[in-house]
């Protein structure tokens, strides 16, 4: 128990000595003491298929709907509601309103309810909004689907201006007054929308906090791939199977061979080579993008690697084999097991953009304006996905779903107007993890030169994709727990 303690002093120290009235030390003893059966919040991630759906919890929080515009850059475009969430449980008048959105799926109640966000907000006295992004969840526009044409109101500068007139124009009921300072946050593709808020409406936004934020927007993302292997002590072994023992199938275009290959994951009703072949590179950058210790479960990446090192022989078939069942093992797991469950996970073509859902919508964000293709990574000696997983096939996924879509991302546009990796970022607070495999496109990566204050970046050893937004447990990390201190003595600084 020690170590909490000595946190929850410091953090009450801090405190006491500036001028935002802050109970963090009940605040964050509270979150101390929490259940472990919280449910995980902040892996709402960028997956490289899309983002997972969020577990609801049962709570007691009202949903409310803002009137929004539907086009910021034009006169009488008409309103849409967009929902969000508020906790103001500990707000005093005064206090801060922290303002979050998912980004790539539908709001749900654990981040406003129990999460570090929430505790983060309660501990300055401030307010939580969890506001839902434009074309997720509920959030629509009126379309009837989600062909080409009706996504065009679907951009970043639009989810941006959607923000800043929520800020600018805060809901009546919510009695916030106008020299409220406002906190944006978010984690992944949110954690972009986060520092680009602050970017572009300084006035607006005083402070923003950034986890996991992918903020270079890149076509060829192999380096999503490399980091996987990185985090993988087996990567050797998954390299060889698919070097030795997979891609020579893959390419040999005999297709018995083929289907064969298939039918030893169970997942002969993938038609297409390319979505097989992801599909079974799907469950390592799963298992290592969400990798989170905790006590209570096996180390999920010690469970993937020590079979490699249990058998007596040692060959690419032994680890086809070893890696096979894995898959097989872990698709059961995640509950993915009847084959129209395999075709909705995995083909393209079960993508839905006849209805609204999360995945089609975020689907359109990267293949218009952010890339993030997770291609196989031709220079590395090792790689755990296929070499047939390359640039053309996320292309075309996009020009099948969205016929009539730019023939590439507008990736140059993005990282000029926003800076990538070069950008200048004041009053931002990040946070990405060492083993994350979208470090590689934040400030932490060692392409990235951002102009930003110092001590504003803080790395989480071991920690992986917006590890720090999940609800503070006793068995955190030390590195984690820290990570979350900064974030919270760093606001103070700003607020
Ligand atoms: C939203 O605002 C518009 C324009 O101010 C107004 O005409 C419309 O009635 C409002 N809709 C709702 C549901 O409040
Ligand atoms: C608001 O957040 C605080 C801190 O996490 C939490 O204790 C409280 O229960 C939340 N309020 C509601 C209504 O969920
Ligand atoms: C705003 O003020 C009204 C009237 O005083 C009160 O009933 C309501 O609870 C307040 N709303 C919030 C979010 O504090
Ligand atoms: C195709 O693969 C099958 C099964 O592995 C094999 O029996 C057959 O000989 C192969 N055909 C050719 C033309 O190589
Ligand atoms: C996995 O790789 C390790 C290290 O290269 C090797 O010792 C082991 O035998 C391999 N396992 C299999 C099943 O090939
Ligand atoms: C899934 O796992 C359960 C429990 O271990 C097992 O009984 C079942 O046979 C497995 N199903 C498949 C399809 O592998």
């Amino acid at each position: 128990m020690m170590k909490y303690f000595v946190l929850i002093f410091i953090i009450a120290t801090i405190v006491s000595g500036c001028s935002v009235k802050v109970n963090a030390a009940s605040i964050l003893f509270n979150l101390h003491t929490r259940s472990m059966q919280s449910p995980q919040a902040g892996t709402s991630p960028i997956t490289e298929d899309g983002p997972p759906q969020p577990t609801e919890v049962p709570s007691s929080l009202p949903l409310f709907y803002y009137n929004q515009t539907i086009d910021h850059f034009s006169k009488n475009s008409g309103n849409f509601l967009q929902r969000y969430y508020v906790n103001s449980t500990f707000y005093k008048e005064g206090g801060p309103i922290f303002l979050h959105t998912p980004g790539e799926s539908g709001i749900n109640q654990i981040i406003p309810t129990s999460s570090f966000v929430s505790n983060l907000a309660a501990s300055f006295n401030g307010m939580l909004i969890s506001l839902e992004h434009r074309f997720y969840g509920e959030s629509y526009p009126p379309i009837n689907d989600l062909s080409t044409p009706n996504m065009k109101f679907l951009t970043i500068d639009q989810a941006l201006s959607d923000f800043a007139n929520f800020i600018k124009y805060p809901p009546k009921e919510l009695n916030i007054t106008k020299d409220s300072k406002w906190v944006m946050v978010g984690g992944s593709y949110a954690g972009n929308l986060a520092t680009w808020m602050r970017k572009k409406f300084p006035n607006l936004v005083s402070a923003a906090y950034a986890s996991s934020a992918p903020i270079e927007a890149k076509l060829d993302f192999f380096e999503f791939d490399q980091r996987i292997a990185k985090a993988l002590p087996c990567a050797q072994n998954i390299s060889d199977a698919f070097r030795f023992v997979y891609d020579p199938i893959l390419l040999s275009g005999n297709e018995t061979a083929i289907l064969g290959l298939k039918q030893q994951f169970g997942l002969e009703m993938l038609e297409d080579n390319k979505d097989f072949a992801s599909a079974i590179s799907h469950p390592t950058a799963n298992i290592v993008q969400n990798y989170v210790q905790s006590p209570d479960i096996p180390d999920p990446i010690l469970s993937v690697c020590t079979p490699f090192s249990q058998v007596q022989s040692s060959s690419p078939e032994t680890s086809a084999f070893i890696y096979a069942e894995g898959v097989k093992a872990f698709l059961n797991i995640t509950g993915i097991i009847t084959p129209e469950d395999k075709l909705a996970k995995f083909a393209t073509t079960s993508i839905n953009t006849k209805e609204k859902n999360d995945l089609a919508p975020y689907t359109y964000q990267y293949c218009n304006e952010l890339g993030y293709y997770q291609t196989f990574p031709k220079s590395s000696p090792i790689s755990t996905r296929s070499q047939i997983i390359d640039i053309d096939y996320y292309q075309g996924q996009c020009d099948f779903l969205f016929p009539g879509i730019p023939s590439s991302p507008t990736i140059k546009k993005t990282n000029k107007k926003f800076g990538g990796f070069n950008g200048k970022f004041s009053k931002t607070v990040f946070v990405n993890g060492d083993i994350d495999p979208w470090t590689a496109l934040t400030v932490s990566s060692e392409s990235a030169n951002p102009k930003v204050e110092k001590d504003t970046i803080f790395l989480i050893k071991g920690g992986s994709h917006v590890t720090d937004f999940a609800p503070p447990s006793p068995s955190d990390s030390e590195s984690l727990q820290e990570a979350r201190v900064f974030v919270f003595n760093t606001l103070v600084k700003w607020l």
